[in-house]
Order: C-alpha cells, then structure tokens, then sequence
C-alpha cells in the first residue's frame, strides 16, 4: 500500500508489519567462552538480550552465572568469542567505559560516604554540575521512598534500605543497562518479597534493560520477561517463565524449576496424548496430581485421566500448601494440594488414588 501526498509517494507500513519487525538485541553473547585454567565457567555461550528486557540467569552454584556478569561489564575478558553491545564489539572497551550500572550482592555502597554522597558519586564521576546533581539525587531518593534518610551513613540502615540506595546508586546515572548479582541475596524472606515487588516497579518505570543473577527460583520466575538456565558454563535453556516451567526440556530444568515427579520406570505404565520422543523420561508436576479416596466416585472426564492407586507414606502442612508422599507401582509421587475447606485429609498409610490428566503429562530429556 502506498500514500501520494503532491509529488511524493511514501510506502506505509503496515502496524502487523512493525510488530513483526524484532528489535535488534541490545546485548549479544556470540560463541562466548571464558577459560580459568582448564576449567571452563563458560562455555560457547550465545545469547542476545532485548532492549528493556528483564533477563534472569538462574543456576546452580559455580554454573557460571556471576562470571556472565563480569564478561559483560569488562571485569573479565573472553578467552574466545565476542559481546557486542547494541550492535559492536566491546571486547577492547574497558569496564570504566562500559558505562553500565552494577549492584552486587554485598551492596558495596561506600561506608564512609553518607547516602546522599553514595548516590552522587555515578553522576560527579560523569562530571555532573553540583546543583543538577542535587536534583537528581533528591528526585531519586523520592522515588525509593528514603527522603528523609540522605545524611545517614550506610550502616545506619537497614538492610532492605541499603538495597534500595544500591539499586538508586545503578539507576541514577542513567546506565543503558543495569547488571544485578544476587541484589537481594542477603535480605529475609519477607524483605525480599517487598524488593521484588521494588525491583519490578522500578524496572516497570525506567524500562532499563536489566539482566539479574539468582539462585532463588521464584524471585526467577516472578521478576523476569525470560530466564535462562545455566549448567557447568552452558546455557541449559532459555524461555519465559511460565514456558521454562511448564515445558522444561530437560530433567535438569524439571528438577532445578520447582519440583518434579519423573516417572522413569515407575513401575505402572505412563498413558499420555502425545507419542514419547526418543531419549525422554515423563514428568508430571506435584501441583497437577490429584489426591482422592480410593474408593471416592471418578469425575465426569475420567477418560482423560490416568489412575493409580497408592499408599500414602508421609503428609507435610506447609501454611497454605499440604504436600503428600504417596507410593505408587515402584516410586514415591510428590503431590501437592492447596488447602481448602471441606478437603479430605489422608494420613500415612491410607490408601489413595492419584490422577491426573493425560495432557498434563510432559517428557524431558532424561
Ligand atoms: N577468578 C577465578 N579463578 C578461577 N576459577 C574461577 C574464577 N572465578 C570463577 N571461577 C570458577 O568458574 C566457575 C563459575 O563461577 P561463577 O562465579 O561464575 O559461578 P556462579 O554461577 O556465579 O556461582 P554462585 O552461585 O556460587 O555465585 C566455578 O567453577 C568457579 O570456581
Ligand atoms: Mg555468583
């Protein structure tokens, strides 16, 4: 389709045609490795990062997650490949230059600087004029809810306030992207929950392209656009969080992404919809089991379940959560139910039928 306007002719394009059109990655890992030694902590790793994108590294300790990190902010360099930012190649611009706002897991905000200096000092190193600076800083402690708090010294605050004045430290600057460590590694559960709930508002507001380290699963799960899974230096997978935890592809996704009932000869046979790829075991999740009496009446879409009878071993109550142990045919299911009124309660040793439907039954490499 074109428009005429008196002698010019412009093509429009169409919004079906723009959306089609992916943004370039912002950040690429091309064939990266990174070699301490003999031991690789990464390993031919390719990755491209959108812009404004909320990207998770999630793995074990020692999987290569902070050595990611420290490749893309010029700490480290590459023993082979190349990261190019926003299209070129970054491998001789040092860390100084790079430009991108960093908070590990310690905080390291300067102890001996009040926090009204903490976060001054990203935009006095820019060169930022005092009174501008001012402004900023004021505007910015505002925004993390520490008006009243500038002329603390960092060890007058609590831990979840000094979270905040870190975060308030990478973000003031204005970096193109913010790299995240384990940021809320040494805060309490509750703590944490309320930072997530920070993290996600300010990466709502100021949109920053941010890629964050975690072992913890759920702060994965709730904080990130995508999530990818390390293993000893290589990418396991990499998807959203709802794909990454409703089709893992591997055992290693399965397991280490909440839990998981693998049902490698479990001694009954495994009936499911789709054909079994070669190479790959069953997997249910505990959350899509379902617990009854084993003589209770079957539901009205009985024919897209499969039943097996078992004997409770162990009950756990977990507040809103009652997890059970139920062995059936030769292995131990996990099955979780949410409490709820009127439910029955088994006990260990009772005898219990478990189903689930058929299409909830997912195959991982084994
Ligand atoms: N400076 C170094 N010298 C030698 N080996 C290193 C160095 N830094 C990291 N490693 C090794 O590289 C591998 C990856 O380390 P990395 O710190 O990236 O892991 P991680 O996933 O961040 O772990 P954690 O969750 O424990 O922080 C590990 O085997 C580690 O021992
Ligand atoms: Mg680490």
């Amino acid at each position: 389709m074109t428009l005429h306007l008196k002698n010019i002719t412009l093509p429009i394009v169409e919004d079906e045609a723009l959306e089609k059109t992916p943004s370039p990655p912002q950040i690429e890992f091309c064939s990266v490795t990174k070699m301490y030694g003999a031991v690789a902590a990464v390993k031919d790793l390719s990755l491209a990062v959108r812009r404004g994108e909320f990207l998770t590294i999630l793995g074990p300790s020692g999987s290569g997650k902070t050595t990611v990190l420290m490749l893309l902010a010029g700490f480290v360099a590459p023993t082979e490949g190349d990261i190019l930012i926003a299209g070129k190649s970054v491998g001789s611009v040092p860390s100084y230059r790079r430009d991108q706002g960093i908070v590990f897991q310690s905080y390291a905000l300067f102890p001996h600087l009040t926090v009204r200096r903490n976060l001054e000092f990203p935009l006095e190193m820019r060169g930022m004029k005092a009174a501008q600076r001012a402004t900023h800083v004021d505007r910015m402690l505002e925004r993390v809810d520490l008006k009243d708090f500038g002329s603390r010294m960092p060890s007058q605050l609590s831990g979840g306030q000094q979270q905040r004045v870190a975060l308030a430290r990478a973000l003031i600057a204005d970096p193109p992207f913010l790299l995240l460590d384990e940021p809320l590694g040494a805060l309490d559960r509750n703590l944490r929950e309320q930072m997530q709930g920070e993290l996600k508002s300010l990466h709502r507001e100021f949109g920053k392209t941010t890629i964050c380290v975690t072992h913890d699963q759920e702060e994965a799960l709730t904080l990130s656009d995508r999530i990818v899974v390390m293993r000893a230096g290589e990418i396991e997978q990499t998807d959203t969080p709802e794909a990454l935890y409703d089709r893992p592809r591997t055992r290693f996704v399965a397991n280490f992404l909440g839990e998981a009932n693998i049902l490698e000869n479990p001694g009954f046979k495994v009936e499911s919809d789709a054909t079994r790829p070669s190479g790959t075991v069953p997997m249910i999740r505990p959350e899509r089991i379902y617990i009854a009496a084993a003589t209770a009446p079957k539901r009205a879409d009985a024919d897209q379940r499969q039943f097996v009878t078992g004997i409770v071993e162990d009950m756990i109550y977990a507040g809103p959560l009652r997890k059970y142990y139920v062995r059936a045919g030769s292995s131990v299911l996990i099955v979780r139910e949410h409490v709820a009124a009127g439910q029955q309660i088994f006990r260990s040793g009772d005898e219990v039928r478990l189903e689930w439907l058929r299409c909830d039954v997912r195959f991982v490499t084994a």
